[in-house]
């Protein structure tokens, strides 16, 4: 970000100042959540290794990661959703807007992945059939969420 901002105009930059700050205004909220998925994707690259064959599978570190991201499934991360952080307004997002118009529908797909990741924590470290089969729902529960509330970058 702060290499894009040093390109934009000084009379850009003095505009936005005297307008009062659209862009920018959120980083932190955006930042956070980004990081949070960034966590859940690291943990599911994990067990998706292991389900499709590319990692030998392993008991203790499949259910590490299981764990891992039911806990991260329930945290209470609304603070990180603030209304207006949404892609129209900020070019470091990929949030679309019907997210806040359809808020009941991301809780639906949040409380999926909560379930789905519970699931999975009970099973990972049970045999690989066991965590393939566990892994289904959790990679539903992310995609669902996505097609309907994730643009492409
Ligand atoms: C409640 C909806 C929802 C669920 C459930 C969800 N995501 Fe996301 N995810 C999003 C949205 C919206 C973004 C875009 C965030 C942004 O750019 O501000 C995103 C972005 C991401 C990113 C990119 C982060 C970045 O650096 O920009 C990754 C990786 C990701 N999700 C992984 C996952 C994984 C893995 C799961 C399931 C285990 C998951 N997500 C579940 C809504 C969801």
């Amino acid at each position: 970000m702060s290499k894009l901002k040093l390109t934009i105009p000084m009379c850009v930059i003095a505009f936005t100042l005297s307008t009062g700050t659209q862009a920018g205004d959120f980083d932190s909220q955006i930042e956070a959540r980004q990081s949070w998925m960034n966590l859940l994707g690291y943990h599911s690259g994990i067990l998706g290794n292991m389900a499709r064959g590319r990692m030998d599978y392993d008991a203790d570190l499949a259910t590490a990661s299981a764990k891992n991201m039911a806990l991260a499934a329930q945290m209470n991360n609304a603070s990180m959703w603030p209304m207006g952080s949404d892609m129209s307004a900020n070019d470091n997002t990929v949030a679309k807007a019907e997210l806040w118009q359809n808020f009941a529908d991301a809780g639906q797909h949040l409380s999926d992945l909560a379930s789905a990741t519970k699931t999975l924590e009970m099973n990972a470290g049970n045999g690989l059939e066991a965590l393939q089969a566990s892994m289904k729902a959790v990679g539903e529960a992310c995609s669902g969420c996505h097609r309907q509330f994730r643009a492409k970058r």
